[in-house]
């Protein structure tokens, strides 16, 4: 990403220096680029120019208020999945008409709160969220606007922990089942189900399961509307990946060219959900190493920041790429290196068997491609407090979520005075 480049032999997220800002924040923190955010987005609105067509953010990949703010701001809509999230989208400025919710376990008061908020679409993914859905409308007196989540089993070849498109699978209901739901849809008061949506995975960089998938989406609103249901609307998902190896993120205008031959001429609204490819190169974790030593066959890096603040290594065998925020000497031994936190668990690692000069202790790292699904998975995890994110723009920066103290953590603990009771109790 171009936005996060050395200048001097020093990186800078746009023009203002990392180390900068840590000097500022102290280490471990995320920051962002504001105008790698803004120009994703702007790319994604030039590719469907022309194309009756919807962005709603993904807000799950960062749901930093003033990210979300600043794409709102550019026009976007939002994706969200939890009640949470209804009041994160809201507070940062989403218009509620631009919001869709997505998610196969809505709570009766998330589906209220949304209902009230007048959020432009619900997408339902079961038979009984669509009789609870049409309940609690019927009941506020308002109507529900409704997508049916299908499954078209496409498998998108992505990890096993984020595809979401096959068929034995948790996510909206097996396409086969959708008229059935439509029938029932038409007899109930308070929903309009015109929409069909899916979204079959995160993180393709192969654009064909795509294809796949939106011709069985194309061939099931001809089916239905053969049967006489209106599908105004699709909703196409999200999943277009990056190039976490440095490599370019998915072709957009390839991607442009599957939508249009697959479902372009039915005469559809079209909604896309992207999360990480707006925002998952705009962002590094910038972590401050403690100590290295040698291993047997490799160095041990040991940071400030462990799998608590980003789980992705660990969890998916994600791989970021690391880079110093002072560019090493070019003369220095490059050698294999574990960059590891200080979480008591061997899962506590960022990257594994990364080739690079061995940094010394109180020297600066970045971790790339951070953007997405990394501050947002974070956890307290050996009551680390959450880091602070950072938000650059041009020339400067605010830190858009401070840092957590472990006060804050420890203030939602009590010990129930019964405690002192049990037996060998004080
Ligand atoms: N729409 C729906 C219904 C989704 O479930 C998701 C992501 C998206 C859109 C956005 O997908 P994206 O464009 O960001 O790929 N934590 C994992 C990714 C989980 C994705 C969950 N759903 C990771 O770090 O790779």
């Amino acid at each position: 990403m171009s936005s996060i480049t050395y200048r001097g032999g020093s990186l800078h997220v746009e023009q203002v220096a990392v180390d900068d800002i840590a000097r500022e924040v102290g280490t471990p923190f995320y920051c962002y680029s504001a105008g790698a955010i803004r120009a994703r987005y702007e790319a994604f609105v030039r590719a469907f120019a022309g194309v009756d067509a919807s962005i709603y953010y993904a807000v799950k990949a960062n749901s930093n208020l003033a990210v979300i703010s600043l794409l709102a701001d550019a026009g976007a809509g939002v994706d969200i999945v939890s009640g949470g999230e209804l009041t994160r989208a809201l507070r940062a400025g989403v218009p509620a008409e631009r919001i869709v919710f997505a998610g196969v376990g809505k709570t009766r008061d998330e589906l209220s709160a949304a209902l009230h908020a007048g959020i432009g679409q619900f997408n339902v993914e079961s038979g009984a969220e669509l009789e609870l859905l049409a309940e609690v409308a019927t009941g506020l007196g308002v109507t529900a606007y409704a997508g049916l989540r299908v499954n078209p089993d496409v498998d998108a070849g992505t990890h096993a922990k984020i595809t979401t498109g096959t068929r034995e699978n948790k996510f909206g209901v097996d396409i086969a089942r959708a008229p059935e739901l439509f029938d029932r849809a038409a007899t109930l008061s308070g929903i309009r189900l015109e929409s069909l949506s899916m979204h079959i995975g995160s993180q393709l960089l192969d654009l064909s399961p795509y294809r796949s998938a939106y011709l069985r989406l194309r061939e099931m609103t001809c089916m239905l509307r053969g049967a006489g249901h209106r599908i105004d609307h699709l909703d196409l998902g999200g999943g277009l990946g990056i190039g976490y190896d440095g490599t370019m993120p998915a072709a957009l205008d390839a991607y442009a060219r599957i939508v249009a031959d697959t479902v372009g001429d039915l005469g559809c609204r079209l909604g896309f959900e992207p999360g990480r490819f707006l925002v998952g190169d705009a962002g590094v974790l910038v972590t401050r190493v403690l100590f290295t030593k040698p291993g047997a066959d490799k160095w041990f890096v040991i940071a400030d920041a462990a799998m608590n603040d980003l789980i992705r290594p660990t969890l998916y065998e994600a791989r970021h790429r690391v880079v110093p925020v002072t560019r090493a000497d070019a003369r220095a031994p490059v050698r294999r290196c574990d960059l590891v936190g200080p979480i008591c668990e061997s899962g506590d690692y960022i990257a594994r068997d990364c080739d690079m000069a061995v940094p010394d202790g109180g020297d600066l790292l970045a971790i790339l491609d951070a953007g997405a699904y990394g501050a947002v998975m974070a956890s307290t995890y050996n009551t680390r407090p959450l880091v602070p994110e950072v938000l650059v723009k041009a020339n400067r920066f605010a830190v858009v979520r401070r840092r957590q103290t472990v006060e804050e953590a420890l203030a939602l603990e009590r010990v129930p005075d019964w405690l002192a009771d049990r037996p060998g109790g004080p």
